[in-house]
């Protein structure tokens, strides 16, 4: 057990699907495992095991923000033995041709700061996804007949931004779309030696405005869980 998580040793699989709000995690557990059980509340954030196709798989809430999914991270890596951890969750697009529901494969992410920003002082690490989920979890997009981009993507601080320059030179540099979570997942699992990717949808844009509505987000949310499961056991 750990601050965080109360569940017990054998009770976390070693591959955990982390979207950020716990609500999710337990609808997608419902939804697509057999026989889930919940294995932690602490806080809310709820987390769930079972199996997929025969594989054990947990869904676990990150929280929101990188200070959030650090915590739960290190956790399910350090004391549970995790080794494949995918986001689902969902980003606000930043490019013209990125439109609302497309699927956003995360390559890498830039970030200002991350928890992880005190080891690396002056360094630029450069997070990337593991080559192996991305490309699986491509080939299940596609299969799926998801329009999905690959690319970089802006790990931000913050939701409401009061540096609006910074997101104009990220859409400049090509950056797809600006999410909260994702480099310091691809930094802790850099560290451990775990594999990581991040399964986004567009829920907003940030250049039309447009916003997609509570209902809509369920429905492709259920696609990236499915993606995410495809790339974990191909
Ligand atoms: N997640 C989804 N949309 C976002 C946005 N516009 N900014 C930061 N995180 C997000």
């Amino acid at each position: 057990m750990t601050p965080h998580i109360s569940a017990q040793p054998g009770d976390i699989a070693e591959t955990v699907l982390m979207p950020g709000d716990p609500m999710r995690a337990k609808w997608a557990a419902e939804t697509f495992l057999d026989a889930p059980k919940e294995v932690n509340a602490v806080r809310g954030m709820l987390g769930y095991t079972g199996t997929w196709r025969g594989n054990p798989v947990t869904i676990h809430g990150s929280g929101m923000g990188m200070a959030s999914l650090s915590i739960y991270a290190n956790e399910l890596i350090t004391t549970y033995d995790a080794k494949t951890l995918i986001r689902i969750g969902s980003t606000g697009a930043m490019q013209e041709n990125v439109r609302m529901r497309d699927v956003i494969l995360a390559m890498t992410a830039s970030t200002v700061s991350t928890p992880s920003s005190t080891i690396f002082k002056e360094l630029n690490f450069a997070p990337c996804a593991d080559f192996n989920l991305l490309n699986a979890a491509h080939t299940a997009a596609k299969a799926k007949n998801s329009t999905v981009h690959v690319g970089g993507i802006y790990s931000s601080d913050t939701f409401y931004d009061e540096r609006p320059d910074l997101n104009e030179q990220m859409t400049r540099h090509g950056i797809l779309a600006v999410e909260m979570e994702t480099a310091e997942l691809y930094i802790l699992a850099a560290r451990h030696q775990c594999r990581a990717l991040s399964v986004l949808t567009v829920s907003d844009h940030l250049l039309t405005h447009e916003a997609l509505p509570s209902q809509e987000r369920q429905s492709s949310f259920g696609d990236m869980v499915e993606i995410a499961l495809e790339a974990a056991f191909a």
